[in-house]
């Protein structure tokens, strides 16, 4: 698939196919402590772009995936949002939801606003039934961008994650849902959000 043809465009923002020019700001933002606080570890340079190619040749070749997110006239990348395979973490077949920016360009809403897209697509395009979300309990962020899409949490459903070591305290896991039906109906806002 060609890079332009996995382009969606939202409001503000442009989820696109990742170029080598990202590579040095999403390095960046995987080097700061802030960013990376929910995950085992910052990424060095070497293990950034290693993500990068990894993330940007699956989305070519699969036609979704983790876009890279662009704000046109303002940053050429900012980061990425977008939809990934969970079918390793949680031991069954799911699709899940997924956002991580540079820490400047937290506070605006682009999370949601991309990952709003990210469902039509998953929804829409993909004919997915339902989208699922995790992050580890404490990560707030990260959950208000759940809530603010819509999403919904079963504390029945809380699991440990085994991308963490056992005994880490960003093993206990959440996770939210939202199904085709509850994206239709809200169109892709939470009441109140
Ligand atoms: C989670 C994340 C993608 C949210 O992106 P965003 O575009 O800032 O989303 P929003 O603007 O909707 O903000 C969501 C919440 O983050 C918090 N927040 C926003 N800006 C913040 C800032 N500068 N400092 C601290 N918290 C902030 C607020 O609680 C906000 O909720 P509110 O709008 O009700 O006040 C971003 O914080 C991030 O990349 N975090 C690190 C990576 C990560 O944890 N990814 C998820 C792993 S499961």
């Amino acid at each position: 698939m060609a890079a332009d043809a996995a382009a969606i465009t939202t409001e503000r923002l442009v989820l696109r196919a990742w170029r080598p020019g990202d590579r040095p700001a999403f390095a960046a933002m995987n080097a700061d402590a802030r960013v990376m606080e929910w995950f085992p570890a910052t990424l060095s340079r070497r293990e950034s772009d290693a993500m990068a190619a990894v993330i940007g040749q699956r989305l070519l070749e699969q036609g979704w995936g983790l876009w890279a997110v662009e704000v046109p006239d303002v940053e050429a990348f900012v980061g990425f949002v977008g939809l990934n395979p969970a079918d390793a973490t949680l031991g069954h077949p799911a699709v899940e939801v997924g956002w991580r920016l540079a820490a400047a360009h937290w506070g605006r809403g682009y999370a949601p606003e991309a990952a709003r897209a990210a469902l039509a697509f998953g929804f829409g395009t993909l004919g997915l039934e339902q989208i699922v979300s995790f992050s580890s309990v404490g990560n707030l962020k990260s959950r208000r961008v759940m809530e603010k899409i819509g999403m919904t949490h079963d504390p029945a459903e809380d699991f440990e994650s085994p991308r963490f070591a056992q005994g880490s305290p960003l093993r206990p896991h959440v996770l939210y849902r939202i199904t085709q039906a509850v994206f239709a109906a809200i169109g892709g806002a939470a009441p109140g959000r």
